[in-house]
């Protein structure tokens, strides 16, 4: 439940509206040029390392320090900020990453719906032989750029396209860190990857911090955990008393004949 507005249930009560949206298509105004955008993040995020499952993994995030923490969310030029949270299921499939790196390996990887890039960073970080970050709001490629030049790494490719329902390409691997949190969304990205699997023979892994649109969708008996996570406190706190991250691999053959 939320308690009084402190500024930090305002912050998060902004983003609880937009995971009640369904997946409405979103961009940040073509108008604005990135390096416009670059110096808005850099003014209006922190670097933040430590209190995430991956600490070897920097990151310009929100914090309580941050303006628009406390600000008016009207205020907020462009769309809702996920980029600006490094969320649970994302975090887990990092950390997953990171502890395995043979999983990536010289693999060609898409993150889809990679926000501030972290997934995507784990990726290269474990020797991806090709990223891709994708990601429909165009401020998010401009903040994986970042992060990527935070962390000493050549950023992936950045697309800003809808691939969801596209004819699929053939990645060896697609990360999936916490975009379970609206039901459309989880049924479009359910059939899109069915297709990606039986086309290309794609692995699927999903980070998901037991969300109940993520629970309760019919993919959820496909998978296999992985690997289970629990939250620092502070992510715990910022997350409405989610305890646990997993990690899973989606397999479409446990449905049965
Ligand atoms: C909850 S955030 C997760 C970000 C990141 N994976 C993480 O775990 O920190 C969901 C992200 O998916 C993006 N998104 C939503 N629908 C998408 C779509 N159809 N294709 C690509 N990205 C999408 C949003 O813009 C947002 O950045």
């Amino acid at each position: 439940m939320l308690g009084p507005l402190t500024p930090r249930s305002r912050f998060i009560e902004v983003f609880l509206k937009a995971f009640a949206q369904t997946n409405r298509p979103r961009c940040a105004s073509t108008s604005r040029q990135p390096e416009h955008i670059r110096t808005f993040i850099s003014e209006n995020t922190e670097v933040v390392g430590k209190q995430s499952l991956t600490p070897e993994i920097k990151l310009r995030l929100f914090t309580p320090t941050c303006r628009f923490w406390r600000e008016r969310p009207e205020l907020w030029p462009f769309d809702d900020p996920y980029w600006a949270i490094y969320w649970p299921g994302g975090q887990a499939l990092s950390r997953y990453l990171l502890d395995n790196p043979a999983v990536c390996r010289s693999k060609t990887v898409l993150d889809l719906g990679s926000g501030c890039g972290a997934s995507a960073i784990a990726a290269t970080l474990c020797g991806a032989a090709h990223v891709v970050a994708n990601d429909i709001d165009t401020v998010a490629a401009v903040a994986t750029h970042m992060n990527c030049e935070l962390n000493g790494l050549q950023p992936p490719v950045c697309l800003s396209h809808n691939m969801i329902g596209s004819p699929p390409k053939g990645f060896d691997l697609i990360l999936l860190g916490d975009m379970f949190y609206d039901e459309a969304l989880a049924t479009s990205l359910h059939s899109w990857l069915d297709h990606c699997i039986r086309t290309h023979g794609t692995k699927v892994l999903i980070g998901d911090p037991g969300r109940a649109q993520f629970e309760e969708h019919r993919i959820r008996r496909l998978l296999r955990q992985l690997a289970q996570f629990e939250l620092p406190e502070s992510v715990r706190e910022e997350n409405y008393g989610l305890t646990c991250s997993s990690v899973w691999c989606y397999h479409p053959e446990l449905s049965g004949p």
